[in-house]
């Protein structure tokens, strides 16, 4: 099929690829110019794992390439992915200012009948304005097409983006005709080889699903998350209580993890837009006020637990941190726990080393005064930051952290004092190596002796 891609970002440019990859002729769109010459000589602007061999492949064979003009990519394409972004707007209601503005250039320039897909995560009854907008831009350009719109949110999980896409858990379409019903089944089709998982629903069921699909994900983080603090007082291990209640088929292991907090381009944002719509509808959100209340009370636990073991004097002090992107397998920051740290220990006063396997580079690009003044040092191993540290945070749970040579680091380290911020490592190990060891909802080992010396 030929296909056009509208945007070239984590969703689009996965999009854009697989769907190359599996015989269709794609071109991608993407507004900045700089990302397509980046992408045009086969680079990715991003991190995600698996991307860049299949990007090269199919920029050889020429299935897929790049260009910053819409009219051009979109002139004989049979489908039209919208996978621009969708940024929470001031009162946090999803910004639709990028993918109406591509419905008004696509009425502009469409002069054949095909059907647009609105893959953004965008609120329910956007797809009758992107469809309204192109219309009234045909009908002032007197072009009688039959120029269908359908909806198709994206469920991919960036860190594994291409498995996710090239096999996913289910792909919903949303569609008013058979027509577009029919057309997407045909383009997905390679992806369900083994079995169907294609669900057709309306339009705004579909919009509907991908906001309610993150509002359940980010929930159940928020809801251990408070247990975990309640474990805390009661002198609980969350871990333990976690596999008692993983082990019950009706509640299941995903997404039932303590941590310092959810992140991404996603989950927040997504919460927030939803809150956005139920106030507009009149409806109060208590339930999604609370998610989003105990997630940014949740980022802030670990600056308070490091505070707490300084006696409130963090000026001074190094503090390592391991791990910067929201969340393993990404270089992506967006609404990331560790800028949070990062921010409060800054202000606090305290110097910070920090290493990412593979978003230093996104983090020196915010914190440029910070690396300038000496305050923050982004280092090139996670031995690296131990170096004279009178603190170690583990914030993202990346697997080069999971099992590191603990002696080493507490011979490096200044005083060994270990935050693990996704309670991955084993309390007894470390508080026998001689850390004070401090989790989220688990019993903390050493502090006593920390106190007392
Ligand atoms: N990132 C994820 O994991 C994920 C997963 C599922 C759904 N989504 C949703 O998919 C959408 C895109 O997310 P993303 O993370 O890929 O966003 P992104 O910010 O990484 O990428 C969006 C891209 O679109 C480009 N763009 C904006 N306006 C344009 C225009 N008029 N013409 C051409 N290009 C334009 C931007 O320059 C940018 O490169 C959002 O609605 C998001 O909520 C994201």
């Amino acid at each position: 099929m030929r296909i056009s891609v509208i945007g070239a970002g984590y969703v689009g440019l996965v999009s854009a690829t697989c769907l190359a990859e599996m015989g269709n002729r794609v071109r991608c769109v993407e507004r900045d110019a700089a990302r397509v010459a980046q992408l045009s000589a086969g680079r990715l602007p991003i991190h995600e794992p698996g991307l860049e061999p299949l990007l090269r492949t199919q920029l050889g064979s020429g299935q897929l390439s790049f260009g910053c003009e819409l009219a051009e990519a979109v002139a004989d394409a049979e489908v039209i992915f919208i996978a621009v972004g969708t940024p929470a707007g001031e009162d946090g209601s999803a910004d639709l200012g990028h993918v109406l503005q591509v419905a008004r250039e696509l009425g502009q320039s469409l002069a054949h009948n095909c059907l647009v897909v609105v893959k953004s995560t965008v609120p329910v009854g956007t797809c009758e304005r992107v469809q309204e907008s192109i219309r009234q831009q045909l009908s002032e350009r007197g072009m009688a097409l039959k120029v269908r719109v359908a909806s198709n949110p994206e469920f991919l999980k960036e860190g594994s983006a291409v498995e996710d896409f090239m096999r996913p858990d289910r792909v919903i379409i949303g569609a008013a005709d058979q027509a577009s019903i029919n057309l997407l089944r045909r383009l997905y089709a390679p992806f369900m080889r083994n079995h169907e998982r294609i669900l057709c629903m309306s339009l705004r069921a579909a919009e509907f699903s991908k906001y309610a699909a993150n509002a359940f994900l980010a929930a159940r983080i928020s809801l251990i998350n408070e247990m975990a603090s309640l474990c805390a007082r009661l002198d609980v291990d969350i871990e333990e209580v976690r596999r008692g209640i993983g082990s019950d088929r009706r509640i299941g292991t995903h997404f039932i993890y303590a941590g310092c907090g959810y992140g991404g381009s996603c989950f927040p944002k997504d919460v927030r837009a939803l809150i956005r719509c139920a106030e507009l509808e009149g409806m109060e959100p208590g339930i999604l006020r609370a998610v989003e209340a105990r997630n940014a009370l949740q980022k802030t636990l670990l600056f308070q637990a490091l505070r707490e073991h300084f006696g409130g004097q963090l000026k001074g002090r190094l503090v390592a941190i391991w791990g910067l992107a929201f969340k393993p397998g990404t270089d992506d920051l967006r609404e990331a726990p560790s800028l949070v740290l990062l921010e409060a220990l800054l202000a606090a006063g305290a110097r910070i080393q920090a290493h990412d396997p593979v978003a230093n580079a996104a983090v020196a690009a915010r914190y440029p005064q910070a690396i300038g003044e000496g305050r923050l040092r982004l280092c090139e191993s996670p031995y690296e930051t131990s170096e004279g540290a009178d603190a170690l945070v583990l914030v993202t749970e990346w697997k080069q952290f999971r099992q590191p040579d603990f002696a080493r680091v507490r011979a490096l380290m200044r005083t060994p004092a270990l935050f693990d911020g996704r309670n991955i490592y084993d309390p007894q190990q470390l508080f026998e190596l001689g850390f004070v060891y401090r989790a989220i909802g688990r019993p903390s080992l050493g502090v006593a002796a920390a106190d007392a010396a």
